[in-house]
């Protein structure tokens, strides 16, 4: 093992290598997930400074028979980018190697490396006056690379797609440690496996994205946010469909958020002055991006309120009068995954299904772990425009989370998963399925696709070095 640490030492450089024997060294920041799951023990954090670098420590690990992690921001909430607790893994961390290669106009494309942190990406693609659309409310930390591991969605799938839809090329570092220079911009090339597509969403059990080229988009002329009550799941689902009818590709976000969940941003986050939360059972936060100007948009979106209200669809509404008012909204509905955290330990999930289908699967399953959990607090939001909800699970009031989980995490989920798979729908919609949901894979993905996963793991990384038990165990 000190052969191999020697070695990674002399490719990334002494500092870049930190391990538990180092005095003071406190390596929490990497091993212990964002949702204070798991604490894994790492053989080492490894920082490349760059590609050739990432090559080389790959290089060393498979001559070793050394299993590597790969991490980003690590904000990821399946487990997926943290070491075991067995102390022999390497947990390759992305954070040195995050410059924006350069923007194309004419192309309208931006090559950026794997660690740039999502917000940076966003102000450098902004700088040069460009939208890149990828929104998360993790966008402070996450890393591209993270996105791309994982397929990140967020809140503006329901126009632009989830990550993969905004990538157009990679670079990777295979799990020989070859690099594969397919940073394309081409928005065609047909020419065999679509190898780009099957490294998204592979969550690091395939090979290390280390920079991608990403689609631009024009800025929006304007942008406007409503916040609307709404009397039932049936008519957040109404008034989507209504919203599609009048803005057509305009809609570019629309959330749906529970009360429970609601009243934890306004337990833990007063300041954020949730409106129109106590006397609805749902809010719906929709944004417009409008090509024309302000005035149009303005217009388009008071006539859709007011048939909304007159429908039935929604019982109040507001407009955001200006920016800053905007990104307050955006940030009450940012902040419930906070504020869950803030509440205690709890059971996530980011399930899709049909959209035109979730009222009826929110009806029967509420019921159904009413039954199993007594007292169940339901924490349910998510992207419905994308048909993706979290429907997250707390502890009854008072209850040790711990003991919580313990008790019912298995019974829950396979709770939730049987419905989904009743309502023809997915248990990960853009989390990924990382260690949390590996036990689950099997028996919810159709066999033949399961089988082809396998043949593909075992094809590209037969050494199964590459975040091992992730995805598939
Ligand atoms: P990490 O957590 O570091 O890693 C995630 C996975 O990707 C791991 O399996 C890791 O091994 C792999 N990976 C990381 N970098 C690379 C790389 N360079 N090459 C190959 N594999 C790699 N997710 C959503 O989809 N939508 C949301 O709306 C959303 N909101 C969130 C809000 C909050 C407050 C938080 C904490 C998380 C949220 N997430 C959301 C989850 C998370 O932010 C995303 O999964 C994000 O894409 C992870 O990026 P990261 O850089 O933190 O990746
Ligand atoms: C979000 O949309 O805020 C995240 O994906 C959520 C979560 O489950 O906390
Ligand atoms: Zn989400």
């Amino acid at each position: 093992m000190s052969t191999l640490l020697s070695t990674l030492r002399l490719i990334c450089g002494d500092s870049h290598v930190l391990t538990h024997d180092d005095p003071g060294t406190d390596l929490s920041a990497w091993e212990l997930d964002w949702r204070k799951r798991i604490r894994g023990r790492a053989l080492a954090v490894v920082r490349p400074g760059n590609t050739q670098e990432v090559a080389d420590v790959v290089k060393a690990c498979a001559a070793a028979g050394t299993a590597i992690v790969p991490q980003g921001g690590n904000t990821g909430l399946v487990v997926g980018g943290v070491p075991d607790d067995t102390g022999t893994q390497i947990l390759l961390s992305l954070g040195r190697i995050h410059t924006v290669r350069g923007v194309d106009p004419a192309n309208l494309t931006i090559t950026v490396e794997a660690g740039c942190v999502l917000q940076n990406l966003q102000a450098a693609a902004e700088a040069a006056g460009f939208l890149f659309p990828l929104s998360l409310g993790s966008e402070g930390s996450c890393t591209i690379g993270g996105n791309l591991g994982t397929n990140a969605g967020g809140t503006q799938v329901v126009r632009y797609g989830n990550t993969r839809d905004l990538c157009l090329g990679l670079e990777v570092v295979t799990a020989q440690g070859e690099i594969w220079h397919g940073l394309s911009g081409l928005r065609k090339d047909n020419t065999g496996y679509d190898l780009r597509n099957l490294m998204i969403g592979s969550e690091g059990t395939l090979g290390i994205i280390t920079a991608a080229t990403m689609k631009l988009f024009p800025q929006p002329a304007a942008q406007l946010t409503a916040w609307a009550a709404v009397p039932s799941m049936q008519a957040a689902v109404d008034l989507l469909g209504l919203v599609h009818q009048r803005l057509g590709p305009g809609l570019t976000g629309f959330e749906v958020m529970g009360q429970f969940a609601l009243g934890l941003v306004d337990k833990h986050y007063p300041q954020l002055r949730v409106p129109l939360w106590k006397e609805t059972p749902w809010c719906v936060l929709l944004e417009n991006s409008d090509s024309e100007s302000e005035g149009h948009a303005r217009g388009q979106f008071e006539a859709l309120l007011e048939a909304a209200l007159e429908a039935g669809y929604a019982s109040d509404a507001v407009v955001a009068e200006n920016l800053s008012q905007a990104k307050g909204l955006w940030h009450i509905r940012e902040s419930i995954t906070l504020a869950q955290a803030e509440e205690g330990l709890n059971i996530k999930h980011d399930i899709s299904i049909p959209v035109s289908r979730i009222p009826a699967f929110v009806a029967e399953t509420d019921a159904l772990l009413a039954q199993e959990v007594p007292g169940v607090r339901m924490v349910n939001f998510g992207h419905l425009g994308d048909g993706n909800l979290h429907y997250n699970v707390q502890s009854p009031e008072g209850a040790d989370g711990k003991a919580f989980l313990q008790d019912f995490e298995d019974k829950v989920n396979t709770l939730v998963f049987d419905q989904v798979a009743k309502f023809d729908g997915s248990i990960s919609a853009e989390h990924g399925v990382g260690e949390l949901k590996v036990g689950k894979l099997p028996l919810y993905k159709d066999p033949t696709a399961l089988a082809m996963m396998r043949a593909v793991k075992k094809a590209l990384d037969p050494k199964n070095l590459m975040n091992p038990g992730r995805v598939l165990s």
